[in-house]
């Protein structure tokens, strides 16, 4: 390829790194997404972006380190105290009733601490339900992470002492999820701006993911989402995420951050 004739505009650079990452980065705010590329960039030591996507296609260690830094993959488990004691106390016992088995889907799941939080909570306080959960996400490297299972000591800040113990076994690299819990997540890759989703589901968390996309992305995925629950069940969202003038899907705020579908 003639890296000259790629424009050095940021336009330029989005529109070549579309097909070499499957990643449309013009569903995500310009402002944000282009200071972090600027930023990637120069602590790399490139100046113009035709030089940076050549080296981008000779180096995957470095194609691999950038998707990192542009999906930012910051996770923990239990995230957020208060919204998972909701989540416990008011929301699940409400989900659960007359029910054996829950459809559920963590979306942007980064390195597995999510869906396995649920998993655990599931396992401790509703073991009457069967929960099968999906976990997705884009970036191959974290979901390569939540199937190793093994976790750093700073992922468990919000984490009940008691689960830690129960539920991982140290180990020379760290924290190992145990089997139990394991299974009952499963892992897929899937861009949630392009795929077809599911349907039928009792519970979406979708939780600091939609926090770079543009108005126009978010509220597509809203409505994607709107469409797989089953009428009742519930989109879990991150605590600076709301659904303001969004009314027309036909999701009812039930608690902060916990919007019920309607039948
Ligand atoms: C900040 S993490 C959030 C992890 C977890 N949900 C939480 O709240 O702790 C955001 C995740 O969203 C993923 N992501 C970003 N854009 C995505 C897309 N278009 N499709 C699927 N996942 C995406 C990133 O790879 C990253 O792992």
């Amino acid at each position: 390829m003639h890296y000259s004739s790629v424009p050095n505009t940021y336009e330029g650079f989005v529109k070549a790194f579309h097909p070499r990452s499957g990643l449309d980065l013009n569903f995500y705010k310009q402002n944000q997404m282009q200071r972090r590329i600027m930023s990637f960039m120069s602590s790399h030591g490139y100046q113009g972006f035709p030089e940076f996507l050549k080296a981008l296609d000779e180096d995957k260690t470095l194609f691999d380190a950038f998707f990192k830094h542009l999906t930012i993959n910051v996770s923990q488990f239990f995230r957020d105290t208060n919204q998972w004691k909701t989540l416990q106390e008011v929301i699940l016992p409400k989900l659960t009733q007359r029910k054996t088995s829950l459809k559920m889907w963590s979306a942007g799941c980064s390195g597995g601490q999510e869906p396995y939080s649920l998993a655990i909570l599931m396992a401790e306080h509703f073991p009457q339900v069967r929960p099968t959960i999906l976990a997705t996400d884009i970036d191959e490297n974290v979901l390569k992470q939540a199937k190793d299972g093994i976790y750093k000591e700073n992922d468990f800040v919000s984490t009940p002492p008691a689960f830690l113990q129960k539920h991982f076994t140290p180990t020379d690299k760290g924290y190992q999820i145990k089997d139990s819990i394991k299974r009952m997540v499963s892992f897929q890759r899937q861009n949630l701006l392009t795929a077809r989703f599911e349907t039928g589901f009792d519970f979406i968390a979708c939780r600091n993911v939609v926090i770079y996309f543009t108005e126009e992305a978010k509220e597509m995925l809203y409505q994607k989402f709107a469409e797989s629950l089953k009428p009742g069940g519930i989109l879990f969202t991150g605590s600076t995420e709301h659904l303001f003038g969004m009314n027309h899907l036909g999701l009812k705020p039930m608690s902060s951050f916990f919007y019920q579908k309607q039948a």
